[in-house]
């Protein structure tokens, strides 16, 4: 079984994701972490996300940066919207996503296009969205509870420049995929959204 699990920055598809591939015990890949990955080698490099052959050179990124820290930072997550837009990177991605949803077994995968490209054939997909003033909230507090300060104003500020920047792309954008399920999170707290996201799944499951 394949789920996919796509949505914007701090919308909760994360955790989602997780609580979802622990429930039907499947093994999850955080999608996004690639793209950090890419974003986080070019800006040590002192290269520019901006630039295309830049941003490839950063694929060469070691799987041990896949631990790093570092990948959570805003600025590894603003650079990975940028380097994302590279079609040249999004194809050097594609095949390591694609071969962990082919996993005997299958898996849960979260991300922007995980429905729309990685795995169209997904058996269950749900796109989660949430306000931008609750998703700023959200990772506000995420940020200061890990001790870093910034502003909200900031933060939001931030969370629609990525908006922006990852639906307005030409190369796979972030847009609901026509046979996913919407699950809107604003007015839910995460336990209300997991079991929300349960119960979407499983319906889809019986309709299979
Ligand atoms: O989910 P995230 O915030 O960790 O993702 C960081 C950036 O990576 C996001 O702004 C756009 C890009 N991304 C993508 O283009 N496609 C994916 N499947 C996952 C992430």
């Amino acid at each position: 079984m394949i789920i996919a699990v796509d949505g914007p920055a701090a919308s909760g598809k994360g955790t989602i994701a997780r609580a979802l591939a622990k429930h039907y015990g499947l093994p999850h890949l955080d999608t996004g972490l690639l793209y950090r990955a890419v974003g986080l080698h070019v800006l040590r490099e002192g290269a520019d996300p901006s630039i295309a052959a830049d941003a490839l050179a950063g694929c060469r990124f070691s799987d041990a940066m896949l631990a790093d820290p570092q990948l959570r930072s805003e600025a590894a997550g603003a650079a990975a919207s940028v380097v994302s837009a590279h079609p040249a990177v999004r194809a050097a991605l594609i095949e390591r996503q694609r071969a962990f949803a082919a996993r005997p077994g299958g898996a849960v995968l979260d991300g922007r296009d995980i429905g729309t490209v990685i795995a169209p054939h997904a058996d269950a997909k749900l796109f989660v969205k949430a306000a931008p003033a609750v998703r700023a909230r959200r990772r506000h507090e995420e940020l200061r509870g890990r001790g870093l300060e910034t502003s909200f104003d900031r933060v939001l500020l931030d969370i629609r420049e990525r908006d922006r920047r990852d639906t307005l792309r030409d190369h796979a954008p972030m847009v609901q995929a026509d046979d996913a399920d919407l699950l809107d999170t604003t007015f839910m707290d995460i336990e209300a959204a997991i079991d929300r996201a349960l119960a979407l799944v499983e319906a889809r499951i019986r309709m299979a």
